[in-house]
């Protein structure tokens, strides 16, 4: 069997315990724990005139190689062009976009340099899987240093609509460096239509049957992969949770009150304060819930080198502080509001105590904590998800209660709403969503996903003649 090389940004290292709240690094760690294979990526360090060859360990089955880059690069590269162009650019936050063409020079030498530091790594039949946005071009780079293997990309964040893609003054250059791919997948079937009906339609490029496309030499297979969660290890810790200490403190610390949940990055793509904003409304309107409901919001922070997320950590101090100084008694805070990630157990436990699990995107590739949330209920008496419906999670859970996020009364009505539902309404949802989370883990998506790399090449082959000439019309 061809051996697995993944390539990520961030690399969850074997011994971290504090899970960051869904998150790709963790769903990888799941993926590649199962089979071993060799795990590359950005080592978290910088340092002028670094090191051309990444530090290699290895770990159980996992061999990781990390490579540490040049401050300046890095800089241009994760907090330039991929968090300040790509990362709103897909999450539709035009407002919040800058483009600077040292920064799309610097995210393209950063690939360079990643692929001459795995280039030497690589035997000529392993399978490479690059992980999102930090790292479009690299499989250019890996070709134009002669690898002739197979090279799969998965974009764990939306894709845009061509209209909105085009506002990204590099879109062509871009979509080229993805055709360089065996095999783009992509969270939702919404996000592979944006991409193919921008290659057909700006690009110039054939779709045919399978999405399988033609952009000017290349053939590739574009493809809706939704990610899952590894299910079956989120129900056991949520289980044991219940006769754990932290069960015991949170339980004595809630007094009887009921619980909803929040589970996010503090990331402006998250809507966080529209959600802080939903639960004060919901207290202003409807009284009968004051001292009887408390919200928990885990918020660790992230790229704090951005400027859009200091000013949303600001705004979400200041509105915490609103609602808990507006409504709090002196023996009940609305609001708990942590910027600490938490341990996946202490994070099951949590949500198997929480009446709602509130996830509220503007945009989301998937959203696993949604899925988190479902696995992790009594199926006796199980909580209500309460779900934005960008979130690419939204295509699956069709138990969840739906929410606009922009429509703040709308969401307190669901608040006041999923509160109030009986116990047989709330298992016929959590039904639903359970059978999807079920079916669907990270498990499956991985196999799925690589099981399809491996034959893609088969099938661009296969592709007739007349089928090209049948798309192109
Ligand atoms: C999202 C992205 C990942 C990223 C993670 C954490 O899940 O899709 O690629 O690693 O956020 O963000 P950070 O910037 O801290 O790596």
């Amino acid at each position: 069997m061809a051996r697995l090389v993944i390539v990520s940004n961030r690399v969850a290292s074997p011994k971290e315990r504090a899970a960051k709240a869904g998150g790709l690094a963790v769903a990888l760690r799941e993926a590649l724990g199962r089979q071993g294979g060799l795990w590359f990526g950005w080592s978290g360090e910088t340092e002028v005139n670094p090191p051309t060859e990444p530090k290699i360990f290895r770990s159980g089955r996992v061999t990781y190689a990390l490579q540490t880059l040049d401050p300046e690069e890095q800089h241009a590269h994760y907090a330039g062009y991929a968090n300040g162009t790509l990362w709103p650019l897909c999450h539709y936050r035009l407002g919040a976009l800058s483009y600077r063409r040292t920064d799309w020079e610097g995210y393209r030498r950063v690939n360079d340099t990643f692929a001459r530091s795995l280039m030497p790594l690589l035997k000529p039949d392993d399978v490479v899987w690059v992980h999102d946005y930090h790292f479009i071009p690299l499989a250019s780079a890996l070709r134009e240093l002669g690898f002739k293997g197979l090279i799969g990309y998965f974009h764990h964040i939306p894709w845009p609509t061509p209209d909105v893609f085009l506002t990204l003054p590099s879109h062509a250059a871009l979509v080229e460096d993805l055709s360089q791919y065996d095999l783009v997948g992509l969270q939702t079937e919404n996000d592979v239509r944006a991409l193919l009906t921008y290659i057909s339609s700006e690009a110039r490029g054939w779709i045919a049957p399978g999405g399988v496309v033609g952009l000017k030499e290349r053939r590739f297979r574009v493809a809706a992969y939704p990610i899952g969660i590894d299910t079956e290890a989120f129900v056991k810790d949520a289980k044991a949770a219940v006769t754990g200490e932290e069960m015991e403190r949170l339980h004595s610390s809630l007094a009887g009150r009921t619980l909803a949940v929040g589970v996010d990055r503090l990331d402006y793509s998250k809507g966080l304060p529209n959600k802080f904003n939903a639960f004060g409304e919901l207290l202003k309107s409807r009284p009968e819930h004051r001292s009887k409901v408390t919200m928990m919001q885990v918020a660790p922070v992230s790229r704090g080198e951005v400027a859009e997320y200091r000013a949303l950590r600001r705004e979400l101090e200041e509105l915490a502080g609103a609602i808990n100084g507006e409504y709090a008694e002196f023996d009940w805070v609305p609001l708990r509001y942590l910027n600490r990630p938490l341990a996946r157990p202490t994070l099951a436990a949590i949500y198997r105590s929480s009446r709602i699990g509130l996830v509220t995107p503007l945009r989301d590739g998937m959203n696993l904590v949604a899925k988190e949330y479902v696995a992790a209920q009594n199926p006796k008496n199980p909580g209500v998800l309460v779900l934005s419906r960008f979130a690419g999670a939204a295509n699956e859970l069709s138990g969840a209660l739906m929410v606009n996020p922009y429509d703040i009364e709308g969401m307190a009505d669901m608040l006041d709403l999923a509160l109030a539902m009986p116990l047989e309404e709330r298992q016929e949802r959590w039904r639903a969503n359970m059978a999807v989370v079920e079916a669907n883990t990270i498990h499956k998506w991985c196999d799925t996903f690589l099981d399809d790399l491996a034959h893609t090449v088969d099938r661009l082959g296969e592709l007739p003649e007349h089928s090209r000439a049948a798309a192109r019309q």
